[in-house]
């Protein structure tokens, strides 16, 4: 049986950080043993907001190439590539845009909220408020059956849902409603208790050298409530506490959870500890990226023979479309 298609993205804005890997890499990597993965670096998606300074985008989207390959996207398996190598995402964009009334990209969630995240950057925008409608092609011009995301991303599938339905509803059925593959892992917050985000700098980067780790992880919030060392603390309001949920094995995060509650632990052992974890996580990664950083033709060719895979299927549908929409 043919396997479903999948399609997900992501920007090149910066450097992979632990966030994008357990909370959406990782997921993806599982993802190619049932499914025909077509995973893009939305490179037009990171105009929307970086418009006035663009100069970083091609080194970011090197950046993030390697960190896919190293961390175990297979080129073999999943196709990879570069959104601005496939126009046809951004033709599929302008003939959606003709369908799509103002209103149903005026109140994605993610429209306003960025506007005021990103006070810095004028955001009123075109482009920016197309970002959904963008999506949307991107999904939709391989017909992916799911999108596997976070949940911030939910309202995107959805809007993507209701423009192919009012596609197919004008024209003919070409497209399939998308579905959100929802990541289950809990997400990861940031050094500092918020959101992991490029806006806070509270991130760890995949390519974090171990004093960086080490540096960064003893800059960590924990319990408030521990002020010496003996005093009880409360692990599951400790965000240190959630990341040896992922990294540290299970007998390891029970006896943290105990001595930690007991006061048996101080919070700069339990970071020691962490920061060791991680250096350990980290280290078959960065072995690997080492490799590709030293090969830049072979990341190159990746990305390139991923396009034209990716380009076949996107023209194929475009085809379609501009003869469902008499053009
Ligand atoms: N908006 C997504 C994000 O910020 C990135 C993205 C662009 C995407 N196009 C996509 C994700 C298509 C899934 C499918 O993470
Ligand atoms: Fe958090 Fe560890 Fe300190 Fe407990 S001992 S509060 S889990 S850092």
């Amino acid at each position: 049986m043919d396997k479903k298609r999948i399609f997900s993205g992501l920007r090149p804005t910066g450097k992979t950080h632990l966030g994008h890997l357990v909370g959406v890499l990782l997921n993806w990597v599982k993802l190619q043993d049932d499914y025909d993965c077509f995973y893009a670096i939305v490179d037009y998606h990171a105009l929307t907001t970086e418009y006035a300074d663009p100069s970083k985008t091609k080194d970011y989207i090197f950046e993030v190439a390697v960190d896919w390959l190293s961390i175990g996207l297979d080129p073999s398996r999943s196709t990879l590539f570069i959104q601005s190598h496939v126009p046809d995402h951004a033709e599929l964009h302008l003939l959606l845009s003709m369908i799509v009334p103002i209103p149903w990209l005026e109140r994605v969630p993610s429209y306003k909220e960025q506007q005021r995240e990103l006070a810095d950057r004028d955001l009123s925008t075109y482009g920016f408020l197309g970002y959904p409608l963008l999506q949307t092609a991107d999904i939709i011009i391989y017909k992916a059956n799911y999108v596997p995301v976070g949940e911030d991303q939910v309202p995107h599938v959805e809007l993507a849902r209701e423009i192919v339905r009012r596609f197919n509803n004008f024209f003919r059925p070409i497209f399939p409603e998308p579905e959100v593959l929802l990541t289950k892992t809990p997400k990861l917050l940031g050094l500092d208790g918020r959101k992991m985000s490029k806006t806070y700098e509270n991130y760890i980067n995949i390519s974090d050298e171990p004093e960086v780790i080490h540096r960064k992880v003893m800059s960590m919030f924990t319990d408030p409530q521990r002020i010496k060392r003996n005093d009880s603390g409360r692990p599951h309001l400790c965000n240190l506490f959630s990341y040896h949920k992922l990294f540290a094995p299970d007998d390891k995060v029970k006896q943290i959870e105990s001595d930690c509650q007991k006061g048996l632990i101080g919070c700069t052992d339990c970071k020691e500890y962490l920061a060791r974890q991680l250096t350990d996580a980290l280290s078959p990664y960065q072995e690997k990226r080492r490799q590709y950083l030293s090969k830049p033709d072979l990341v190159h060719e990746v990305l390139s023979k991923g396009a034209n895979k990716a380009r076949t299927v996107a023209t194929a549908t475009m085809a379609e479309v501009k003869v469902a929409m008499g053009i």
